[in-house]
């Protein structure tokens, strides 16, 4: 029996491209190059399976394409707001994510994000770079603690409660969280965390603030003019959710004016395109989506993959079925 032919966007930790081709008959994108829409519908055509990523974009236009083989998408990541949902379940479309799996590495890089920010460490970095060090100064590059500050969290999901643990464990920080209901009893108690029923509750007792929502329309812009003013001008924003959360424009302005301190950014929207505003913010310290970016992380992101395709071409539960 021929194997199932499977696509994968992007390239892979090559540990988890060899197991996936010990099963199957599978095509790598040897160049690396971002599909286009044009490729993602012939490979919906041609392949069985299609893995995407984040950095792809596979609307209602693309998944509608004719005389599809492919039966399912396994994702390469825990969000999926790049997959247009609704469209995939009217095509019959199975999807798949990898959840768990980088939880602590995505808090890894917002609590390093946060401390850049707070500690102005690009900054510094740029200004030693540039030979512009004078030496040790009383007041030199001055900054905010860390340590017994307060730490307010939109949402509360997995990666929200890592990041939640490290700060409060590791730096004794006071712990906000924004979600429609109360979290595991279990969990607000080893935190000491107290919910905030609105960003007007939350935003203006925080001396940062860590964005862990799914994007997509919902949450689109929930970071606003409005929403920034409601912040303290000393405080600082961290993003390692997805770009369309923040209005980009709005928070260079505020950053720009100093109503907010800083921010920390991990997504984009838009993203790679980074909006030039960011480029030139001294206050702004600025990541290539590293959040899951770990060798271990990576591979494990695979295996999940490769569990999911399995369970699907041999007719079991598929564990990470997300449509
Ligand atoms: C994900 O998995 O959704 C991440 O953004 C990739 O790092």
């Amino acid at each position: 029996m021929n194997k199932p032919k499977v696509l994968l966007s992007r390239r892979w930790p090559a540990s988890v491209e060899a197991k996936l081709q010990a099963l199957y008959d599978v095509t790598l994108n040897i160049d690396d190059h971002p599909l286009s829409a044009d490729e993602f519908r012939l490979a919906l055509q041609n392949y069985d399976a299609v893995c995407p990523s984040v950095c792809d974009s596979l609307p209602a236009e693309v998944l509608n394409a004719a005389n599809k083989r492919c039966k399912i998408l396994g994702n390469f990541g825990v969000g999926y707001n790049h997959i247009d949902i609704a469209a995939a379940r009217q095509q019959g479309l199975i999807v798949t994510n990898t959840p768990g799996v980088l939880t602590q590495s995505t808090a890894d890089i917002a609590m390093t994000l946060l401390l850049m920010s707070a500690r102005r460490g690009a900054e510094g970095d740029r200004l030693v770079r540039a030979g512009a060090w004078t030496g040790w100064c009383p007041t030199h590059m001055m900054s905010s603690d860390v340590t017994g500050a307060t730490l307010g969290l939109v949402g509360f999901g997995r990666i929200a409660q890592a990041m939640a643990r490290k700060a409060h464990h590791g730096f004794g920080m006071k712990i906000l969280y924004l979600k429609p209901s109360p979290a595991d009893p279990a969990v607000v108690d080893e935190l000491k965390a107290e919910r905030c029923d609105s960003l007007e509750e939350l935003l203006p007792q925080c001396d940062y603030v860590s964005l862990h929502c799914p994007g997509g329309n919902e949450t689109r812009h929930l970071i606003n003019e409005k929403t920034l003013n409601l912040m303290k001008p000393t405080a600082h924003l961290v993003n390692t959710a997805r770009g369309d959360v923040v209005d980009s424009k709005a928070l260079i302005k505020a950053l720009q004016e100093k109503r907010i301190a800083g921010a920390g950014l991990d997504v984009y929207e838009g993203e790679p395109n980074i909006d030039p505003g960011f480029l030139t913010l001294e206050n702004a310290a600025l990541l290539p989506h590293l959040g899951s970016a770990t060798i271990a992380t990576r591979t494990a992101m695979g295996e999940k993959v490769v569990a999911n395709l399995k369970a699907y071409f041999s007719g079991k539960d598929i564990p990470d079925r997300v449509a």
